[in-house]
């Protein structure tokens, strides 16, 4: 199949990946694990793994066991980490597929260590800091008596110590400098008492490039690595390329007379005699279903209008001369001079670009370019 047969489709530049992620290994000198969980950020998790190892990166991150595996069950066989909880059920899984997990919690750790043994196995983890997240981790004063412990518990080998920071997209902010501080700390403590892990690691894609200080021995990039800014105020530097592009196909195109009107509800009346198109891009696509939606028809910036429905929208064509169907829309990409970002859409929806790229359904064929 190919994009002639599709309705909507995204298109990924994995050239734009591999060339992102050498960036990064090149910026800040140091590993990058390359952040692939939620579906790499929609981009497809298998493609992106692969892309981002060819262009450098040594590590995948995933937030669950499943996205672990499922990148093993692919031949991927470079160092994976869980970055988040891990059931007791699936420690044998992480075990038998080499997945090094997160530990974030004494009692926690006993089981895993229990676990190991029962099965005699060797657990690799990373024990997780809390500086200024509030959810998993223990507290940085707890942070040496933890390391400790688990470097007793038979079976675990522990191989990094990390934490992440909140508002490190906010450059300005200097609570990620008082943040850095206490890991710093921390990894002193560890140092003096010969337990600082092969691995420490502090940095996202905004800390990555905005605090060196923070790189340690490995950054965990997501964001940065298909090409998106990490926030307004932490935009990436020249040189690294959008990957992801969304796009489909004029379904049908016809003129509606004067008050007829559009999508559920009539959220939208026609003035006059007005050229609407139909596109196969819904709700359950992962486009919004609110008003004030925009997309690019031959090169034009056209606005949606009625309410988005769940399979389909409609598109107000007045200005584009000789729109017909099959026509290539655009929602997030270039056509000819213009171009829509995810940046722009995630300011349009109220949120971030990583909610609208994460939120592209798994319904929406995606097409590998670059390869
Ligand atoms: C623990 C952890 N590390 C790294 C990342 C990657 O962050 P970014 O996409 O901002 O680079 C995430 C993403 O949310 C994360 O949860």
């Amino acid at each position: 199949m190919d994009v002639s047969a599709c309705s909507t489709w995204v298109e990924v530049d994995l050239g734009a990946i591999h060339q992102n992620v050498s960036l990064l290994k090149q910026i800040t000198g140091v590993t990058v694990m390359a952040v692939v969980k939620a579906n790499a950020y929609g981009h497809g998790i298998v493609e992106t793994a692969r892309a981002a190892l060819a262009g450098g990166a040594g590590w995948c991150g995933v937030a669950r066991i499943e996205e672990a595996l499922v990148l093993r069950q692919a031949g991927i066989q470079a160092p994976i980490l869980v970055t988040g909880y891990t059931s007791e059920q699936r420690l044998a899984e992480a075990m038998d597929f080499d997945v090094s997990l997160t530990v974030y919690a004494p009692e926690q750790a006993e089981i895993f260590s229990k676990v190991a043994q029962s099965l005699k196995t060797r657990l690799k983890v990373h024990a997780k800091i809390d500086i200024s997240m509030g959810r998993l981790g223990v507290f940085p004063e707890e942070g040496l008596q933890f390391v400790r412990r688990l470097n007793q518990l038979p079976r675990l080998a522990v191989e990094g110590v990390f934490t992440h920071f909140a508002s490190a997209d906010e450059p300005k902010n200097p609570v990620t400098d008082r943040a850095i501080d206490r890991f710093q700390g921390l990894m002193d403590e560890l140092g003096a008492e010969g337990l600082r892990p092969p691995l420490v690691h502090a940095a996202n894609s905004a800390t990555a490039l905005y605090y060196p200080r923070a790189r340690f021995d490995l950054v965990r990039c997501g964001i940065s690595i298909y090409g998106l800014h990490p926030s307004s105020e932490a935009l990436l530097p020249a040189g690294f390329r959008a990957a992801l592009a969304w796009k489909a196909r004029l379904t049908s195109i016809k003129t509606l007379p004067p008050g007829y009107g559009v999508g559920y509800n009539a959220r939208y009346v026609t003035i006059h005699h007005e050229s609407i198109g139909t596109i196969s891009v819904g709700y359950a696509d992962g486009f919004r279903r609110r008003l004030g939606n925009f997309a690019l028809v031959r090169g034009q910036r056209v606005p949606v209008v009625g309410g988005v429905c769940m399979d389909q929208c409609m598109l107000q064509l007045d200005q584009v001369l000789g729109a017909r169907m099959g026509d290539e829309v655009v929602l997030i990409g270039r056509q000819g001079d213009s171009s829509i970002t995810a940046e722009e859409v995630a300011d349009a929806w109220g949120t971030v670009n990583y909610e609208v790229v994460c939120g592209l359904a798994a319904r929406i064929p995606r097409f590998y370019l670059g390869q």
